[in-house]
């Protein structure tokens, strides 16, 4: 009895004791979680709705993004967006490159799979996890074609579309027409993605005057942008547009573009193959994509095609209009470029500065990457991001930030070795994002940037006819831009 007595007070006071330790493990992590959201970073004051249309108004997202930083007076907070807990924008450099250098950080799959329906449903290299299927061996499998050397090999296959680019600038010099900067520049770098990268396909959509039949290359970018406004633009504000407006004329028209998109990508794909090319094609991308076996199917490797056509041409492009703009404004910048050039083509080192200062201030991928984080993030303010949330770094913002000297201006100087920001700089601006997920081509980019601008600035001499308006759609474009063209004399070489 005693025995019986003894044992069942020891069980009470075990079990006291186990309901204390949960209360006490329960207390701590309530207070925890207290102490963390305390500490999260101030929440905009928009509403979820509000939130919404500006963040998926044409045009206006990265401007947007911009005030809002200045009217909190903080570099980090938050957004209302639906379904997430915590979406975070992160506009100071230092805790951006924090994340995005996290090797366990992830791409959040409801901001990219959208765009994974213009390939058909099937994830690519840019859509898909980092710790996922199939990512891994897409980027590893490509990498190859991306070192120096096999670029600068590559790059000399653009030599015809630069001789297109002169017929086509010559002819706005001699009727005194203003150039639409942007077509021309989107148009050239289609063709040379087509050359440089994909097996010298004849894309043609510089020269393409026929308004009955689209050259491939005009075909693909109108039918790119019909997919991307409907699965990326439209179904993101309203998903439910989807299932509701299946019989919708913009539903179908955006399904058929699709489709072709991917019958394109193969039969840039066939092409290649009936070539014979593919086993000793050591440098163009198309022929690792084609021996790249780790691929389930064609449709797969279609997918990626598509995505190197889709992520090569216009981000190249839209740059290539914004400096040329920048150029355009600032005369005494244009010549001093093009005197450097005519001495040192594309090695010269102030082409170099002006590219950097072009993708600073303007960033085709201005809203820049997005990441869930893995780990609580400290912020230099003392906040905390805590692990999970959605980190938007939206580089349009990053890199006008307080801390560079007169931000919004246009100043290549800026980056020369030895001036006083430049090794800041060199850090904490990263227009192709940086981690795992960076920009593959990012070399390609700028072997094609520099390609072109040093073509242009020695031959002609540009100014504006009418300024840009930053327009974004996924990209950062100057829509709209005209650019007076004229001929430069020849200078007398040097003795
Ligand atoms: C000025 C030109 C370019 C800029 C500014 C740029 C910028 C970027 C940025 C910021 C990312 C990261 C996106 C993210 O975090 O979600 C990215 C990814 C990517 N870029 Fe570029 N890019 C350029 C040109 C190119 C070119 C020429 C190619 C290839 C032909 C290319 C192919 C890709 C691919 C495939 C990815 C996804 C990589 C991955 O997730 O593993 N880009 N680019």
């Amino acid at each position: 009895m005693t025995w019986q007595l003894n044992s069942s007070k020891r069980n009470g006071a075990a079990l006291v004791g186990l309901a204390l330790a949960v209360c006490g493990i329960a207390l701590a992590r309530l207070l925890r979680r207290r102490l963390r959201f305390s500490a999260l970073p101030p929440m905009c004051p928009l509403s979820m709705r509000e939130t919404l249309r500006e963040m998926t108004a044409r045009g206006t997202p990265p401007g947007w993004l911009y005030r809002t930083r200045h009217e909190l007076g903080t570099s980090v907070f938050r957004l209302r967006i639906p379904a997430l807990e915590h979406f975070v924008v992160v506009c100071d450099a230092e805790t951006a490159r924090t994340i995005l250098l996290d090797t366990k950080a992830e791409k959040p799959q409801n901001f990219y799979k959208p765009m994974a329906q213009v390939t058909g449903g099937i994830g690519t290299i840019f859509t898909k996890k980092t710790h996922g299927e199939g990512w891994e061996h897409a980027r590893k499998g490509s990498a190859h074609a991306f070192t120096s050397v096999r670029i600068s090999n590559n790059m000399a296959a653009a030599a015809p579309h630069l001789a297109d680019l002169d017929a086509v600038m010559a002819e706005h010099a001699r009727g005194q027409a203003p150039m639409p900067v942007s077509e021309t520049m989107v148009r050239l770098t289609v063709d040379i993605i087509g050359s440089t990268g994909f097996g010298g396909y004849p894309m043609n959509a510089l020269l393409d005057s026929d308004e009955a039949s689209a050259s491939d290359g005009r075909q693909f970018m109108l039918d790119l942008e019909t997919a991307l406004l409907e699965f990326t633009s439209k179904q993101a504000v309203n998903p439910l547009r989807r299932f509701t407006h299946v019989w919708h004329p913009e539903v179908i028209e955006a399904k058929a573009a699709a489709l072709r998109l991917m019958h394109f990508a193969q039969r840039i794909l066939d092409v290649y193959r009936a070539s014979g090319r593919c086993e000793h094609d050591a440098d163009s991308l198309i022929a690792h994509l084609c021996n790249n076996q780790m691929y389930p199917s064609d449709s797969e490797r279609c997918a990626d095609v598509l995505t190197y056509l889709v992520a090569g041409h216009d981000t190249t492009g839209y740059t290539l209009s914004w400096i040329l703009c920048e150029l355009a404004r600032n005369p005494e910048i244009q010549d001093k470029l093009a005197g450097e050039v005519e001495e040192k083509g594309t090695e010269s080192p102030y082409l170099q500065l002006i590219i950097k200062e072009g993708l600073r201030l303007h960033p085709v991928g201005a809203l820049g990457s997005i990441r869930t984080c893995a780990t609580d993030v400290a912020t230099r303010d003392g906040g905390v991001i805590p692990a999970g949330s959605s980190c938007l770094m939206p580089f349009y913002v990053i890199f006008r930030e307080g801390w560079i000297e007169n931000p919004t201006s246009f100043v290549p100087e800026r980056w020369k070795v030895g001036a006083p920001q430049a090794k800041d700089l060199e850090r904490l601006i990263f227009p192709f994002s940086l981690g795992r997920r960076d920009c593959i081509g990012q070399r390609m980019a700028m072997a094609q940037l520099r390609t072109v601008l040093a073509h242009i600035s020695p031959r002609y001499k540009l100014s504006i006819a009418r300024e840009p308006v930053s327009d974004y759609f996924l990209t950062l474009k100057p829509a709209n831009a005209f650019l007076h063209v004229s001929l430069r004399e020849k200078r007398p070489k040097r003795a």
